[in-house]
């Protein structure tokens, strides 16, 4: 399933230029500035209502128009409503930044481990390369609508970003080791990702927002309480494990890799279970069971160079590179501190 869903994800690939259309067409600073956007409602109209209010409203072409970022050029700057929030363990992305929102038009209910979000509700993640938040290059957008969770992804362009045709594109932007072609991914590879575990919502979740961000003095869960249903939970979700190496590790597989190696078989590309109370039983000593062509052991105590989740993770084996999808530049520190902590295992 993977493979059929990772070949359909890249067919609509450009180097290096976002446009938004296929032959050219619908580049990403045309389009309708001067209205007729038949998807298009103001994002405010000045008695409060908006896009946001309207989950049964299509998403609109441009990014503006969703009401969030009231100037965009500060997109570090958001509406009131929409609510910033840092998981534990983020996603790696080529050595991106993100900031991430969420408006919840009601309280999240969290009496089960998996959240229920109430209609209306929308996430956006905005990406930044570079060593500051001056140039934004996409903002991803998840709503709660009338049929469940919907996607898109805007792709920036000075201070304006449009919505993309749901095909991947690539666009070439500047990292801190120099230019690399960054994917935006298209809505299969959203839907590889966001739809293999029972929870859509990867990143805000218990064990994502048990931990004290930007150096404040509360958890995110503690900080958000009046959010949900529950309040701050009294015995939160986390990683227990004694060592330092071993939690950081955990901790970089549930960003990474659990939102498909959780498990569980509903999803498309749901498979062994690699979140923090399993993976060490998961991983340590146990052979790699893909239909691929990988053989060997997951992990070998003392010897990283030899196991198989090293070897994906580095893209040096005949078979998906891991994670199969939202890579184009391997995460070099956390693989070799991986291997660091294998080679001492
Ligand atoms: C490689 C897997 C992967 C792909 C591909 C991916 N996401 Fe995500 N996404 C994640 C993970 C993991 C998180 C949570 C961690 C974080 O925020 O860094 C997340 C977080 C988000 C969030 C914040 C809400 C949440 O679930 O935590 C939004 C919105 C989002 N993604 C939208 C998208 C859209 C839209 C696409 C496709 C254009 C996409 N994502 C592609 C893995 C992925
Ligand atoms: C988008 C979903 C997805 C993500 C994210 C993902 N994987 Fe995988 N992974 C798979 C699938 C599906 C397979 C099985 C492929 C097959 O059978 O050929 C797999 C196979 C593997 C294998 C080899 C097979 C085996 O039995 O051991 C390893 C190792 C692995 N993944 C590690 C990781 C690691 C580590 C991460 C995070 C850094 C990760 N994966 C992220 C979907 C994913």
């Amino acid at each position: 399933m993977i493979f059929a869903l990772l070949l359909a994800a890249c067919d609509g690939t450009v180097a290096g230029r976002v446009d938004a259309g296929p032959g050219g067409e619908g580049r990403t600073d045309g389009g309708n500035r001067d209205g007729g956007d038949r998807d298009s409602v103001d994002g405010d109209n000045g008695d409060g209502e908006g896009w946001l209010d309207h989950p049964e409203l299509p998403f609109p072409e441009r990014l503006s128009e969703l009401g969030v970022f009231p100037d965009m050029a500060d997109p570090t700057h958001a509406d009131p409503r929409a609510v910033s929030y840092t998981p534990a363990f983020p996603l790696w992305s080529n050595g991106s930044r993100k900031l991430r929102h969420v408006v919840l038009p009601s309280q999240v209910d969290n009496r089960t481990a998996d959240w229920g979000f109430p209609r209306g509700s929308v996430f956006l993640k905005t990406f930044f390369f570079g060593t500051d938040l001056s140039q934004p290059i996409e903002t991803r957008v998840m709503r709660q609508g009338e049929q469940g969770w919907d996607y898109a992804v805007y792709a920036w362009r000075g201070d304006e970003a449009m919505r993309t045709d749901g095909r991947s594109h690539r666009v070439e932007v500047e990292g801190p080791e120099g230019s690399l072609d960054h994917e935006i991914p298209g809505r299969l590879a959203c839907r590889a990702c966001h739809e293999s575990s029972p929870s859509w919502i990867l990143g805000f979740r218990e064990l994502q927002l048990n931990h004290v961000a930007g150096g404040g003095e509360q958890t995110e869960l503690e900080r958000l309480g009046d959010l949900f249903t529950e309040g701050t939970p009294e015995v939160p979700d986390a990683i227990e494990q004694a060592d330092g190496e071993t939690r950081a590790v955990l901790g970089y597989l549930e960003g990474n890799c659990v939102a498909c190696h959780n498990g569980t078989t509903e999803g498309p590309n749901s498979t062994y279970d690699l979140s923090h109370r399993a993976a060490l039983d998961s991983l340590i000593d146990q052979p790699a069971m893909s239909s691929g062509t990988i053989a060997g052991t997951r992990v070998i105590p003392g010897d990283a160079d030899n196991s198989v989740v090293i070897l994906s993770m580095r893209g040096q084996i005949d078979a998906d590179p891991m994670p199969p999808v939202g890579v184009q530049r391997i995460d070099d520190v956390m693989i070799d501190r991986i291997s660091d902590w294998i080679d001492a295992l």
